[in-house]
C-alpha cells in the first residue's frame, strides 16, 4: 500500500488488471483506464461534472430500445464511427477502392428490383435525378452483373420508414447491373435531414451549438462474389452542411454534382451523376462495421 497521487491511481489500477487472461481485453481496459484519467486529470474533471456525466451516460442508456440505439448515436456525433469504419477500410480496403461511408439504420433487405433505367420513387415527382456509371475492380476491370441497393430519402427528407406504413417500400431499389458493370437508374434529388434532437444526444448537439443535420445523401451498398461488400454513399455538392455532416460521414471524393450536360448521360438533359464504383477483392474479414446515421431505426421526425 502506498500514497495514490493523481498519477499513482493509474499505474495501481492498471496493476490490479495485469491478470486478465484475454490479451485483447487487458490492452483495451488498460489504454482505457490510461486515457479516462489523462482526460479527468487534463480537464481537472469535478465529482459534480462526473456526476452529470453518469447522469447522462444513464440516459442515453435509458433511452435505448429495440428501434432506437442512443448510443450508437453517441458514438456518430463524437467521431467515434467513423474513426473505426475508416481503420476497419484501411485494413481490407484496396487502395483504389470506393471509400466507404455509415450504412445508417435505414438499409431494408428486400427492396423491389427495378429495371435498367428504371426509379427509385414509387410515384416519381420531385425533381428528377439521374445516376449511372459502372461498377469495376480495383484493376479497372468491369465486374459483371455486381448488384446495387440504393435507398435514400424522399424529396420531403424522409426515408420510407418514416413517411409510410413501416410495410411498405419506397425510394429504395434493388439493381443488377449488366454484363459491362454498367448502371442506370433514375430517382428524385434527396435533402438532409436532422439526427434525432429529442434524446440526451441531440441535448448535447444542441448544447454544443451544432445543427443536427445530415447532408443530401443516397445510400448505395454493391456486391458481387469475390469482392468486398461496398458500403457507401454519395453526397450532393450544394447541400449547405456537406462540409459539416453531425455524423461524419462526408469524403471528399463522395461529394457529387449533378450536371444536365454529361457526354455519356444515357437521360440527356436530365439532371445526372455519373459515379463509377471501385470494389475490393474479398479477404474474408467481417463486415464489423458501426453502422449510422441517424442510428435509430424509426426516428422522431
Ligand atoms: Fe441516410
Amino acid at each position: 500500500m502506498q500514497d495514490i497521487d493523481i498519477h499513482q491511481i493509474t499505474e495501481e489500477a492498471i496493476a490490479q488488471m495485469a491478470g486478465t487472461p484475454d490479451a485483447r481485453l487487458k490492452e483495451i481496459m488498460e489504454a482505457a483506464v490510461r486515457h479516462l484519467h489523462a482526460f479527468a486529470r487534463e480537464v481537472r474533471l469535478t465529482p459534480d461534472e462526473w456526476l452529470q456525466g453518469i447522469a447522462f451516460l444513464t440516459a442515453v442508456g435509458q433511452m435505448c430500445s429495440p428501434i432506437r440505439q442512443e448510443f450508437i448515436l453517441l458514438s456518430d456525433v463524437l467521431g467515434l464511427s467513423r474513426l473505426v469504419n475508416v481503420m476497419h477500410d484501411a485494413a481490407g480496403r484496396e487502395a483504389a477502392g470506393t471509400e466507404t461511408s455509415l450504412l445508417g439504420p435505414f438499409f431494408r433487405e428486400g427492396a423491389p428490383e427495378i429495371a435498367m433505367g428504371g426509379s427509385l420513387a414509387r410515384s416519381p415527382g420531385g425533381p428528377e435525378l439521374v445516376l449511372y456509371g459502372q461498377v469495376r475492380d480495383a484493376q479497372g476491370q468491369p465486374i459483371p452483373h455486381a448488384v446495387m441497393d440504393v435507398w435514400q430519402t424522399n424529396a420531403e427528407g424522409l426515408y420510407d420508414l418514416q413517411a409510410h406504413a413501416p410495410d411498405e417500400m419506397d425510394m429504395r431499389g434493388r439493381l443488377r447491373c449488366d454484363a459491362e458493370g454498367r448502371y442506370f437508374l433514375r430517382t428524385e434529388k434527396p435533402i438532409g435531414y436532422s439526427i434525432p434532437m429529442d434524446g440526451p444526444v441531440g441535448a448535447l448537439v444542441r448544447a454544443q451549438a451544432r445543427h443536427g443535420f445530415r447532408p443530401a445523401h443516397i445510400h448505395i451498398l454493391i456486391t458481387a462474389p469475390g469482392h468486398r461488400d461496398l458500403v457507401t454513399a454519395l453526397y450532393l455538392s450544394d447541400d449547405p452542411n456537406v462540409d459539416s455532416d453531425t455524423v461524419f460521414g462526408v469524403s471528399k471524393s463522395l461529394v457529387v454534382t449533378p450536371r444536365r450536360d454529361l457526354p455519356d448521360s444515357p437521360a440527356p438533359g436530365a439532371e445526372a451523376v455519373r459515379y463509377d464504383f471501385t470494389l475490393s477483392r474479398a479477404r474474408g474479414e467481417g463486415s464489423g462495421r458501426v453502422g449510422a446515421d441517424p442510428s435509430t431505426l424509426v426516428p422522431s421526425n
